[in-house]
């Protein structure tokens, strides 16, 4: 199993937002759609094997967390607004203590940063995406990675403390710094050419 964490630092806990507006009013959601798009789609298929959490920080009821499991995953089309409105039904539901299935593989609850980490310990090796660190190229994939990247924001301080409760590896893709997406292609077209 291949998994992400991407941080919407401002992306919406509730479904206030208009479609049109993902962007702006959304808190810039229109960023973790676009990851959603490239953790899942190929061209005539879909990652089965990729898990992506989108652990959404913006508005009085944050965190959330939306869980997308390509292996369960319907009704995911390429365009932003569509799989804007799967995340905008999620933050529909009710969540109490424990996840919610709000459409076919896609899941809402309350986690938090630090508690999806601890959770996703158990069964992930974490692997930090940042510019300052180990060339991917001299980087040897572990088994079920878990990939942790920002969205148009670095992880902060804080984020970067409850990191560091665990052991993980830092890697850079390129000498540039890319949009959270395109890193996210980046790393696995680097794990499909090694598998
Ligand atoms: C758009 S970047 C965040 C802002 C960016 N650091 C800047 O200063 O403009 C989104 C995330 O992608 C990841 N990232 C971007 N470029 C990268 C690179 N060359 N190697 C590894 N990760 C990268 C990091 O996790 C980063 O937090």
């Amino acid at each position: 199993m291949i998994r992400f964490v991407i941080i919407g630092h401002r992306a919406h806990t509730t479904a206030d937002f208009k479609l049109d507006d993902i962007a702006g009013g959304a808190g810039r959601l229109d960023v973790l759609v676009r990851c959603v798009n490239s953790a899942f789609f190929l061209s005539h298929n879909i990652r089965k094997d990729a898990e992506l959490y989108l652990v959404l920080l913006g508005g009085e009821a944050a965190p959330k967390t939306v869980r997308i499991s390509g292996r369960e995953l319907r009704y995911l089309n390429p365009d932003e607004r569509s799989t804007a409105s799967l995340i905008r039904n999620a933050l529909l539901k009710k969540v109490g203590d424990t996840e919610v299935r709000a459409s076919p593989g896609i899941y809402v609850s309350r986690m938090s940063f630090a508690g999806l980490m601890e959770e996703l310990s158990k069964t992930s090796r974490f692997v930090y995406l940042r510019e300052d660190g180990k060339d991917v190229r001299e980087f040897g994939f572990p088994e079920n990675p878990c990939f942790i990247l920002g969205d148009d924001k670095d992880l902060t301080e804080e984020e970067e403390a409850v990191m560091s409760s665990y052991d993980f590896d830092m890697i850079k893709l390129g000498p540039l710094s890319l949009h959270a997406n395109h890193c996210m292609i980046l790393v696995l077209n680097e794990m499909d050419r090694r598998a």
